[in-house]
């Protein structure tokens, strides 16, 4: 299937879980406040691959981040609620993924990349 639909509703909030889209794990965390707060705060200027939260997740839908879950180094699959920026540590080399995805500490030189995918209802995604 080129396509992969994810129920949200059994995710609670802070929980990360990892669906498989095209043979890929897609990392989705349903963020608590602080999570969303923590990245909206960090100016741009400090990021590794600059982009603002805002334009990682769906309007309206802030709480959730969906990403590709293969690290930018070379292709380890980080670990989630793991180094220090409520996101992401890739245990191959060090790397560190923040509550937004994106990387803080490298080698890694870019963000976790988002999947196209769309909000078929307010509990429902359809990625791909
Ligand atoms: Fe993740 Fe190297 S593959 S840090």
């Amino acid at each position: 299937l080129s396509t992969t639909e994810v129920d949200l509703a059994p995710i609670a909030e802070g929980q990360i879980v990892t669906a498989q889209w095209r043979g890929k794990p897609i990392f989705i965390f349903n963020r608590a406040p602080k999570d969303v707060e923590a990245a909206r705060a960090v100016p741009l200027k400090d990021l590794i691959d600059p982009q603002s939260d805002q334009d990682r997740v769906k309007a309206g839908h802030d709480n959730w981040l969906v990403v590709i879950g293969i690290c930018t180094h070379l292709g380890c699959v980080p670990i989630g609620h793991q180094g220090n920026y409520d996101g992401w540590f890739c245990p191959c080399h060090g790397s560190q993924y923040d509550s937004s995805g994106r990387v803080r500490v490298g080698p890694a030189p870019l963000n976790l990349p988002v999947p196209p995918y769309t909000f078929t209802s307010d509990t429902k995604i359809t990625i791909g």
